[in-house]
């Protein structure tokens, strides 16, 4: 069995995995950038394959997607062309003179940041990317949502997809680190090819919603909005003029913080 992540070296078939013919995560995204009025400069960190930071940049937006994958870059260069590409990590980067008015972060990428240095580090490279009053959107798992609920966890689960004429089955099975607020997750991909398993091993940092505040204000963002939904991965997702819950409880983040002083 080989050590691979799948999904982020064959960009393709993570977009046939996930698809979002609508662009309704890009969609949200510049509704919410609209909303509390951020300008034209947007950095989609994480970006994978640059679906979403084309649709901002056909929004009107200039646009830097950041990606640690050469795979996603690549991709996202070829067939989401618009954006600037570049590869950066998230837990620590540094553009350089260029400034933005607004970090997008979706999908959970900012649970990359597993520890509570990369967090800081993550928030330090916000904050010199950032105009003053910029903003920070983010979308990610909730922390708090596995506090007492476990049917998540219950698995292994399993599901087929079909691409390019080959059947994949993955069997998931999620676990809590409890020591190191992770959710840990193993992946073991199969295909009627003949193809050997492939076991992909990920993590995302279980961020609570005070945790969040606390290490935001500790960056000097205020935070504009924190709730669960609706949103471009909840259930019923988002559609255009809903409003905002006003609770923290069901399995997804919503985030909206605004730089509001040096530190
Ligand atoms: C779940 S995908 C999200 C992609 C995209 N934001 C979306 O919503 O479709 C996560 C992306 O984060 C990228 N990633 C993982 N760790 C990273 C890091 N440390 N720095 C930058 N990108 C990272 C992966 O390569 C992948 O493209």
């Amino acid at each position: 069995m080989t050590d691979a992540n799948l999904l982020t070296d064959n960009p393709a078939l993570y977009e046939a995995r996930f698809p979002d013919a609508t662009r309704l995560a890009g969609r949200w995204a510049e509704d919410r950038l609209r909303h509390y009025g951020a300008g034209p400069r947007v950095l989609d960190l994480g970006c994978g394959t640059g679906r979403d930071a084309a649709h901002l940049h056909r929004a009107g937006r200039r646009v830097v997607g950041a990606d640690l994958s050469e795979a996603m870059l690549g991709h996202a260069r070829r067939h989401h062309p618009g954006p600037a590409y570049v590869r950066a990590d998230l837990r620590h980067f540094d553009l350089g003179q260029r400034r933005f008015d607004a970090v997008v972060c979706l999908d959970s990428a900012l649970l990359y940041c597993h520890t509570n240095e990369e967090l800081d580090g993550l928030l330090a490279s916000c904050r010199r990317a950032l105009a003053p009053g910029g903003l920070l959107l983010a979308e990610m798992r909730n922390g708090a949502f596995f506090l007492g609920r476990t049917e998540l966890l219950d698995g292994p689960s399993v599901s087929t997809f079909d691409w390019q004429g080959v059947t994949h089955r993955s069997t998931t099975a999620l676990r809590v680190d409890r020591a190191a607020q992770l959710l840990r997750r193993t992946r073991v991909w199969t295909a009627d090819d003949g193809s050997p398993p492939v076991e992909q091993h990920s993590a995302w940092r279980l961020l609570f919603p005070q945790e969040l505040r606390h290490l935001l204000g500790t960056h000097g963002f205020e935070v504009l909005a924190l709730y669960d939904g609706p949103g471009p991965r909840t259930d019923p997702p988002w559609s255009p003029g809903d409003p905002p819950a006003t609770t923290v409880d069901a399995d997804r983040l919503h985030l909206v913080a605004r730089l509001t002083r040096e530190t």
